[in-house]
């Protein structure tokens, strides 16, 4: 059986139009709450939106004995009170998994406080095999011991975790995270090399540098970090999740409509405002958000997605929504996850031309380099879209059928919605403000 609020149906065919607000960004918020247990007092943390991943991050901190406290209010306050760690039942962290990834980055932290940390077996949108070796390779150069048990992975820290020189095969967010949340209080220095370089990752350098953390960004993808003995707490107002604003922009262009997104700042998202622009789409920059809307026809584009300061792998699949109203062949190469192209099945069903290459395809000005597992998806247009039944496969794909079924004629039913809510705050109530036709149903 569904859980409630699960089941949509939308009766599409009206341009969404209306203001809403974006808050702390997801992929920042998660990451900051795990650095609070670092700390030897409280942090707190502001502009964090209520989302299922902050419930899932707050209840595996409190497994771990930090107490949360959600402090009423506009503010989006969060206290996290770190002073009596404890180690959690491997049971309890067992319930959590399959809910989130987010456990693998308890792992420094933890091993600092208590010398051991057990991550289940992990979840996250089923979006390619997620593999978690950087982490463990990055956790055994710190002098960390790594053992697999049947239903996850002990890791045990000797001694005190010492800092090291590490390179990584690619800029992973996930493992520079590791890395950060590792050295800052190991012995001695550690040189990160070929470290992801996403805004919400010195987001998390500025949380834990405001923690006593000494950690510099040097040219081409170098971290440097000194470790130090003890951390503070830390206050902090996250950074604004671009990746929510670029959700609304594309909903805007993909409807017809005309959306301001407050909250929402040009400079982490130039690269898909560039996209935005040559897609045909218009946008008006403001002190408090960004405006987005067409600025004509929709035009096709080519758009390989890769890390920062490239064209994010979360922002293709609502832009793709809006490629299929464009007036001829647009393509988009995948290029960071293996399987994350899979969600325009759906799309073909409502009446979308998509072709996905499986192994990727050649094209002249390439900008990203090839890479093994990368697809690419063809998109030609225009195509009336028409309703359909369609059930969510992961967040970013299934925010795109969202949109999808309110730029499509007729009704469509939408299942799984809950994995959406998953990343986007208040999402019935935006929809209702923007004029959205829709109906809960289960
Ligand atoms: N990878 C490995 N081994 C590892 C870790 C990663 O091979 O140990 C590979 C992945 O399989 C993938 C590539 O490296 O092919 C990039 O993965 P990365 O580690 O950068 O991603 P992540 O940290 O797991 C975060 C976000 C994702 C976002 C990516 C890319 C969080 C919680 N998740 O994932 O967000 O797509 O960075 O920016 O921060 C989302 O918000 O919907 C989402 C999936």
């Amino acid at each position: 059986m569904s859980p409630m609020n699960d089941v949509l149906t939308v009766h599409g065919g009206t341009p969404l139009v209306g203001s809403l607000q974006v808050r702390g960004a997801k992929n920042l918020v998660s990451k900051a709450m795990v650095a609070a247990l670092l700390g030897d007092e409280p942090s707190v943390l502001r502009n964090v939106p209520q989302i299922r991943d902050v419930a899932v991050v707050s209840g595996l901190l409190e497994l771990h004995g930090v107490q949360v406290e959600e402090v009423p209010g506009p503010e989006g306050e969060l206290r996290l009170d770190p002073s009596k760690v404890i180690q959690a039942h491997v049971a309890d962290i067992d319930a959590h998994a399959g809910s989130s990834r987010i456990p693998i980055l308890f792992c420094g932290p933890l091993l600092h406080r208590l010398g051991e940390a057990f991550i289940p077996d992990l979840g996250g949108c089923r979006i390619g095999d997620r593999p978690i070796n950087y982490h463990m390779d990055v956790l055994r150069q710190f002098g960390a011991v790594v053992e697999k048990e049947p239903n996850g992975i002990a890791i045990r820290a000797p001694q005190r975790l010492k800092g090291t020189k590490l390179s990584l095969q690619y800029p992973s967010v996930g493992a520079t995270e590791q890395v950060l949340l590792t050295s800052v209080l190991a012995e001695g220095v550690t040189e990160l090399t070929n470290a992801a370089i996403e805004p919400e990752i010195m987001d998390l350098i500025a949380v834990l540098q405001k923690m006593g953390a000494i950690i510099s960004y040097e040219p081409n993808r170098v971290i440097l970090i000194e470790g130090v003995d003890t951390l503070r707490g830390y206050d902090h107002r996250c950074i604004f999740d671009r990746n929510e604003a670029a959700s609304w922009a594309c909903a805007a262009l993909a409807t017809d409509g005309d959306i301001f997104v407050g909250g929402a700042k040009q400079q982490e998202m130039l690269t898909f405002l560039n996209v935005y622009r040559k897609a045909g789409g218009e946008f008006d920059i403001h002190e408090d958000g960004i405006r987005f809307r067409r600025g004509g026809p929709l035009k096709p584009v080519v758009v390989e997605t890769d890390v920062h300061p490239g064209f994010m792998t979360d922002w293709q699949q609502p832009l793709i929504v809006a490629l299929t109203q464009a007036e001829g062949r647009s393509i988009v190469h995948e290029t960071v996850y293996e399987n994350r192209l899979g969600f325009t099945e759906a799309l073909v069903q409502m009446g979308a031309d998509i072709v996905v290459h499986p192994e990727g395809i050649d094209s002249p000005d390439r900008r990203v380099p090839r890479r093994a597992l990368e697809q690419a998806a063809v998109i030609n247009g225009p195509t009336p879209l028409h309703g359909a039944d369609v059930e969510v496969p992961d967040l970013r794909g299934g925010y795109s059928y969202l949109i999808a079924a309110l730029a499509a004629e007729g009704e469509s039913v939408v299942r799984n919605v809950g994995i959406i809510r998953r990343g986007y705050e208040k999402l019935f109530t935006k929809l209702d403000a923007l004029g959205a036709d829709f109906d809960v149903i289960g």
